[in-house]
């Protein structure tokens, strides 16, 4: 991967530190970012804080304390931290293998398995493809499970025209280095529920009540708590998982040119698979609505001869990769989970197997060139 921090976001860092005490902790840019970020997704409110991971655990820390807890669908093909703020949170995981084509949650392997204690499906929209259906959203909504979607992997891919990340309660994003776009470390939280919003506010800050917007919200805890320090009531156990200025900065330049940047990778990403050998690599991906920081790289068969002379030319020329694609493969594998999987259990997820063992990504940088794609693809076909 490439850093995507240009001359002009650092030179706005420097413009803003050139003022006697620039103030560096959360504070304007950091909302008007918010704002900004808002206005693009299409959402009322959204919360920034210091990574996608940290998103994905406030995100599960106000799902509990609204909808209280229960088994949440997740995928076995995502970041560590999607299922883990689901059990550091109380709540169940339950697995669903992929779809191949769009490397998300099968939707439905996702219908199947909803049962009377489904709380919610946590969807991640994986490598910048778009895992949601009519279907899955009409079953939610009329068995009223809540839909949480990771956007941490698509930022600005759309389902029906609509940008991901506006169809569910809540939605993360990370901008976390390699991905669309980046604010160093860093992730935001989006919703149109305004509890929702008060909660993780005061969540990202300690739990602490004066984090809230509103005026009421802050009343009503004074009033019930007359004996503490109105400036100090902690209503939720919370985190401190704020960003800060700086980040923010970054962010909002970034943010100006994230579109013109997907659409580049748009287009990268089609040179890519129209060009990629089909006899030997996966090309019948679902573009519809797609926005790629990566190029897939998945082996049509399950050969280990050929996935190790694979490795070894993409070493040999110096051309970085990640196998297993997001999130280091089946997440069934990883010992984080050994407590709560039996080794057995792996041969029920199928697709997600493919991946961990044949599936690759390769980074799609907006100002990669024509060429550069042609020479990789050609370096694949010899193979
Ligand atoms: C799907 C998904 N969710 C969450 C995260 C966590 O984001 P971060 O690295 O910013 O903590 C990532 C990380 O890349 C991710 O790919």
């Amino acid at each position: 991967m490439r850093s995507n921090v240009t001359r002009e976001d650092l030179d706005r860092v420097i413009d803003y530190l050139r003022q006697n005490d620039p103030r560096l902790t959360q504070g304007d840019n950091v909302r008007e970012f918010e704002k900004e970020w808002s206005d693009w997704l299409g959402v009322r409110f959204s919360v920034f804080v210091n990574s996608g991971s940290s998103a994905n655990f406030l995100t599960m820390a106000a799902f509990r304390e609204i909808f209280g807890i229960g088994e949440v669908i997740v995928p076995t093909l995502t970041w560590p931290s999607d299922i883990t703020s689901v059990m550091f949170n109380d709540c169940q995981p339950r697995f669903v293998d992929i779809n191949r084509r769009n490397l998300c949650m099968d939707v439905s392997s996702v219908l199947e398995l909803i049962g009377e204690n489904t709380k919610a499906v946590f969807m991640t929209h994986c490598q910048g493809f778009n895992g949601l259906n009519r279907l899955l959203l009409e079953t939610l909504s009329e068995k009223r499970i809540v839909l949480l979607e990771d956007v941490c992997e698509a930022h600005g891919a759309t389902f029906d025209n609509q940008k991901l990340g506006t169809f569910g309660k809540i939605s993360n994003f990370s901008f976390y280095y390699a991905h669309h776009m980046t604010t160093i470390e860093g992730g935001m939280i989006s919703t149109n529920d305004e509890s929702i919003y008060e909660i993780l506010r005061m969540y990202r800050s300690h739990g602490m009540v004066r984090e809230a917007c509103s005026r009421e919200v802050r009343s009503r805890y004074q009033t019930d708590y007359p004996q503490l320090n109105p400036e100090f009531i902690f209503a939720y156990p919370g985190y401190n998982v704020r960003s800060n200025e700086i980040s923010a900065i970054i962010g909002r330049s970034q943010l100006s040119r994230l579109d013109a940047d997907n659409e580049k990778r748009r287009e990268n990403i089609r040179i890519f698979l129209d060009h990629l050998d089909d006899s030997k690599y996966q090309v019948d991906f679902d573009l519809d609505g797609n926005s790629n920081y990566a190029f897939p790289l998945i082996l049509n068969e399950p050969d280990f001869s050929l996935r190790d002379r694979l490795e070894a030319v993409l070493r040999v020329n110096d051309i970085e990769f990640r196998r297993g694609s997001a999130g280091g493969g089946n997440q069934l594998r990883q010992p984080y989970l050994k407590s709560i999987v039996e080794e057995e259990m792996f041969s029920e997820f199928p697709n997600v197997e493919h991946i961990h063992f044949f599936g690759y990504y390769i980074a799609n940088i907006p100002d990669m060139t024509v060429d550069e794609i042609f020479e990789l693809c050609s370096i694949l076909e010899k193979l």
